[in-house]
């Protein structure tokens, strides 16, 4: 990657770093305060590289006028997210969704359709099909997972479904065993049994028409994304969650997540291990 201080690399300039930070958060609700100009400015450089640009503001009028803008957003999009993730993230969420949210559910549904909005490069919903089959779930239900991102690259590395030591930070080994093989050296691939349980699509939060395609869920995991948004692109994503589950439905933020300063219709709700929001 360039140094932006070194001879030659491009700057960006404060109008420009404005221009291009409006139609992100315009796009895609992720927003980038005045303090991180320069790591806008150093993700975008890749794309500059590659497109072998001599300055930003040739790239802002590419992805303004050019007929292959709706292409290069796509490419931008892996380039300006955050997509840190990994399996068993935030255990005692996952505990109230496998020991209380599942068992309430599949007691009143033949089915249970779950959505990892947000999902990265998979360690999510597939933590999600191994606790989930652990549990028994699959034999007592229905159980359909869908999962999600904006980022082309993190949903492509998703279906694949091979990871490095540092996804498993926080795994129980007992699940490694159990549910994945070794694929070359520091490399394990998620066995085809727990890949086939989980749908991937890419979808933007903020495209309402596409996502309404995924129908009634009874639980949304919308975990470590929301936080890169603006106010007003948070609220829009949360009224959508809302319209998209069924009564009674469950939304499972990150922790350091909260609708606090929203007015939202959610409650929260106690459960034994953790508490979440509830429509
Ligand atoms: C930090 S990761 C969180 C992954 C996982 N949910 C977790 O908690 O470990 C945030 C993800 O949100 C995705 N994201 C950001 N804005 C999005 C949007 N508008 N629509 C869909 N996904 C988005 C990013 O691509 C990124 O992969």
């Amino acid at each position: 990657m360039p140094d932006p201080a070194a001879p030659g690399a491009c700057v960006l300039s404060d109008e420009l770093f404005r221009l291009l930070r409006d139609t992100i958060l315009k796009l895609c609700g992720i927003h980038f305060k005045d303090t991180n100009k320069f790591l806008l400015e150093r993700r975008i450089q890749q794309r500059l590289k590659a497109l072998q640009f001599s300055s930003f503001e040739q790239y802002y009028y590419y992805i303004t006028y050019d007929p292959r803008a709706t292409q290069e957003m796509d490419q931008l999009y892996d380039v300006i997210t955050t997509n840190e993730t990994y399996f068993f993230r935030e255990q005692r969420q996952l505990q109230a969704f496998i020991e209380e949210i599942v068992p309430e559910v599949l007691a009143q549904k033949p089915k249970l359709r779950v959505w990892s909005a947000g999902c990265s490069t998979g360690e999510e919903p597939y933590t999600l099909a191994m606790l989930l089959d652990e549990s028994g779930a699959f034999d007592r239900g229905g159980i359909d997972i869908y999962a999600s991102d904006i980022s082309q690259e993190a949903v492509q590395k998703a279906r694949k479904g091979v990871y490095r030591e540092h996804s498993f930070r926080t795994t129980p080994e007992r699940y490694r065993a159990r549910y994945f093989e070794e694929a070359g050296p520091g490399l394990w691939r998620v066995k085809d049994a727990v890949r086939q349980k989980v749908s991937f699509g890419r979808l933007n939060l903020l495209d309402t028409n596409r996502i309404y395609l995924l129908g009634t869920l009874d639980v949304i995991l919308c975990r470590n994304v929301i936080i890169y948004f603006d106010d007003d692109a948070k609220r829009r994503t949360i009224e959508m969650f809302y319209d998209r589950l069924g009564p009674g439905g469950y939304l499972l933020l990150g922790h350091s997540e909260s609708l606090i300063s929203f007015a939202t219709r959610f409650k929260l709700h106690h459960f034994r291990n953790d508490m979440v929001y509830r429509k």
